[in-house]
């Protein structure tokens, strides 16, 4: 028998529990004694962490695939026919990161599945949670890896040939093989009915607006560059400033233009370098090369292209100056992604419903859902990050927001199941 029910109730003690439990594996401490997370895509300790959602997940009774990329998918047991509702988010960790980046949207996920299994109602279409690899491509650039491929955006061989960003010589494959992951499943993976990801907001906005939801409107574009210089490596002391060929001089000359550019375009543009390796890397001694990496994102594509000439033109002009060869290599490059507005309408609505005005928000960060968009209809809901600190063991948010937020990922997956997204022509 098919129940139409919209008011479920999740069990925030569980989630925390499950959350608790699965940021003890690679668990670190920051410099104010923060309890984060550690663990880079593909590394034993995410082998550890997938062991232990795929053991909840089967504790569920859930049919799990495990896919030629190592994305993991959880499906309540249906002879329905039907393509699921599905959630998800990534377990995967930037190598100092905090308890809920992408973890809560996984484990709100089970935590939805669970209460909905033990209420004993039967859905018009089964739930689905997924994790998907490498979502944070700190490790294997790009970012969303493992969604990516699912929606087809990139061949599962292409995607396997990867190197690890850490010298180690290691590939995607080679780590799926090692850590058991490279599963028998097919990429591109079926669609889904309708996908939601619940995530922490990464950024101010919510908290500074006092606000508790966010409904999410889409992702803005990305786009990651490595650079190499060359330069030549000579004296600290005695080589003459005229006479200099410095690859360092190149990199803090491009951080200085990247802020400034940023801050003359204004929000939402951003610009970062995050990472730079300078060898030899010594107190009295002129670098020989150094890299580093170029972090530009915007919601709307032309600006973003417009800044990505203008980096790479002020980049080739002060190399050329300095004496320094360049050559760059796209990481990643994503176009902004716009959610379906019945979708987001359908998280507002929940939202109110539970008396909570949303804030109807663009995502700064990427996104799993941002690759799911290109298969079926969907959207985000964000809860909010305290001091809106994120990527850092310090990473926040307050337990009755964690459980709010999972509780409208609920709400929304039922209303999607139920198919009532269609009931939305917009944004109210
Ligand atoms: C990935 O999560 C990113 O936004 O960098
Ligand atoms: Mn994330
Ligand atoms: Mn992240």
């Amino acid at each position: 028998m098919v129940h139409v029910v919209n008011d479920i109730q999740i069990s925030p003690d569980r989630l925390m529990r499950r959350v608790d439990e699965l940021a003890e594996i690679g668990a670190i401490t920051g410099p104010r004694g923060h309890a984060g997370s550690s663990r880079l895509a593909l590394t034993d300790d995410d082998r550890l962490g997938r062991d232990l959602v795929m053991t909840w997940m089967r504790d569920l009774g859930l049919d799990i695939t495990v896919d030629a990329i190592g994305n993991v998918v959880g499906q309540m047991p249906s002879d329905s026919g039907l393509a699921p509702v599905m959630c998800g988010s990534h377990i995967d960790t930037v190598g100092t990161g905090g308890r809920f980046d992408g973890n809560l949207g996984v484990l709100a996920g089970l935590e939805v599945i669970e209460s909905v299994m033990s209420a004993g109602v039967q859905l018009p279409r089964p739930l689905a949670v997924a994790f998907f690899t490498d979502e944070e491509g700190a490790r294997f650039p790009p970012d969303m890896l493992g969604s990516l491929v699912y929606a087809g955006g990139m061949a599962v061989e292409a995607a396997q040939r990867i190197v690890a960003v850490d010298g180690t010589g290691a590939t995607v494959g080679s780590e799926l093989e090692r850590i058991g992951y490279l599963g028998a499943a097919p990429c591109p993976g079926p669609a889904p009915h309708a996908f939601v990801e619940l995530h922490i907001e990464q950024g101010p906005v919510l908290e500074q607006m006092g606000r508790r939801v966010g409904a999410v409107t889409g992702v803005q574009g990305i786009s990651w560059t490595a650079v190499e210089l060359r330069g030549v490596s000579n004296h600290a002391g005695t080589t003459p400033m005229s006479m200099r060929c410095d690859p360092m001089f190149v990199v803090g000359h491009m951080t200085a233009f990247l802020r400034s550019v940023a801050t003359e375009i204004g929000a939402p543009q951003v610009a970062t370098v995050g990472r730079v390796e300078l060898h030899p890397n010594l107190i009295n001694v002129i670098p020989a090369s150094a890299t580093f990496t170029i972090d530009v994102r915007h919601t709307d594509d032309k600006m973003l292209r417009e800044v990505e000439q203008r980096v790479d033109d002020e980049l080739r002009r002060v190399a050329a100056d300095e004496g320094v060869s360049v050559s760059t290599e796209t990481l990643a490059r994503f176009e902004p992604v716009v959610f379906d507005e019945r979708v987001v309408a359908t998280v507002v609505a929940a939202a109110r419903r539970r008396g909570e005005e949303p804030v109807v928000m663009p995502s700064g960060a990427g996104h799993d859902a941002q690759m799911l968009a290109r298969m079926c209809p969907t959207a985000m809901i964000f809860t909010p990050s305290i001091g809106g600190i994120s990527h850092n063991p310090a990473e926040d948010t307050s337990v009755a927001d964690l459980a709010l937020g999972c509780q409208l990922l609920a709400d929304v997956m039922l209303d999607l199941a139920a198919d009532r997204h269609f009931e939305h022509e917009g944004i109210a």
